[in-house]
């Protein structure tokens, strides 16, 4: 069986203020419409048996809410506590037979092509069915340091590293053998089990105990907070010899900062004035004097403006802020 197993736990921070935590990124309806969350489950929908989410109790009704539509079977396994993307899978594999290949996908990126999408799933599945952990690998345009860099020979991985610094990564840029990792993953659900046993015991052991006293797939809160907090990322790409790339021929955007945001929204034809800055969220009439490459978010209890190369650092605030979060 093929399930799609939608990872929903995070709050979006970078997209702070139209992102909050009762309100995360992957929820808004910037995308005609309808929210990332819910394209994610729609692309999905046809190359899968069953979707199964996991993600925060906090927003387990707007899911189910937004997913309405999907005429597919749903699952819904509830954290009462965010640990982290590993222990997040590892609620996924455990819920299902060792057998069963899972497609991890991010619920707030922003995908097109869907014919070039469903090609890259299918040869994952078939180098998932010969116990491979695959990866998505995206051509990478810039030195971004929020991303994982996969390096890579055809389909055969030779190093993942996640998040390097800018210098590292304009290196990697410079050496052109790497490609971002888009975040995605396929493999057996007993294969990622067995190599998150071996090379984070802890956090496998954590996870199986957590797992075996959850009621309904929903988490217990005592147990949840055992497990160490870190992303499949370090836990297991940066580590495991059983990684494959399926190149991504499809046009992918992590909308995990304004940066990233303004992009999208330029292309499609959001208006920028002549020294290109751009409002999001209002219609009110707004000048900029003086400012070049400038974002002005407005929401109704929170504004940010912002300089467009220092969106990483959104976070920071966030981090900050007591209120308004
Ligand atoms: N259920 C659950 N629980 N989901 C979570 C949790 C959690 O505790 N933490 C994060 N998530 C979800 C987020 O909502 C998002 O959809 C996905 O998992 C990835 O988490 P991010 O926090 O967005 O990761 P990242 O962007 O820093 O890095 C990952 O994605 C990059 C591409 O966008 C890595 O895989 C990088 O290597 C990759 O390049
Ligand atoms: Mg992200």
């Amino acid at each position: 069986k093929i399930y799609n197993v939608i990872l929903s736990g995070g709050v979006g921070s970078r997209l702070w203020p139209l992102s909050r935590k009762q309100h995360p990124k992957q929820f808004l309806k910037l995308f005609s419409g309808k929210a990332l969350f819910e394209l994610t489950a729609e692309r999905n929908q046809k190359v899968v048996d069953e979707i199964m989410v996991v993600g925060n109790t906090d927003h387990i009704e707007w899911s189910q809410q937004l997913l309405n539509d999907i005429s597919i079977p749903k699952t819904f396994i509830t954290e009462t506590a965010a640990r982290n993307t590993a222990a997040a899978i590892a609620f996924a594999s455990l819920a299902v037979d060792a057998e069963d290949i899972l497609i991890i996908t991010p619920s707030d990126h922003l995908i097109q092509n869907q014919d070039a999408y469903e090609k890259a799933i299918k040869e994952a599945i078939e180098l998932a069915q010969k116990d491979f952990l695959v990866t998505f690998g995206v051509v990478p345009s810039k030195p971004e340091t929020g991303y994982g860099y996969i390096e890579y020979e055809g389909k055969d991985v030779l190093s993942f590293r996640e998040k390097p610094n800018t210098e590292t990564a304009q290196g990697f840029l410079e050496r052109g053998t790497f490609l971002w990792n888009s975040g995605m993953f396929c493999f057996k659900a007993g294969v990622f089990l067995d190599e998150l046993k071996k090379y984070q015991p802890e956090v496998f052991e954590k996870c199986v105990e957590a797992w075996s006293i959850s009621e309904n797939k929903s988490l217990n809160i005592e147990a949840s907070l055992q497990i160490p907090s870190i992303s499949i990322d370090y836990a297991v790409m940066e580590r495991s010899k059983k990684i494959k790339v399926v190149p991504a021929h499809f046009r992918w955007s992590d909308l995990g900062s304004f940066e990233s945001l303004y992009d999208y929204l330029r292309s499609t034809g959001h208006s920028v004035d002549e020294n290109g800055n751009m409002v999001i969220g209002t219609e009110i009439f707004t000048a900029f004097v003086g400012l070049k490459d400038s974002i002005f978010v407005y929401t109704p209890d929170a504004f940010l403006i912002l300089q467009k190369e220092k969106s990483q650092d959104v976070k920071k605030i966030y981090n900050q802020l007591e209120k308004y979060q």
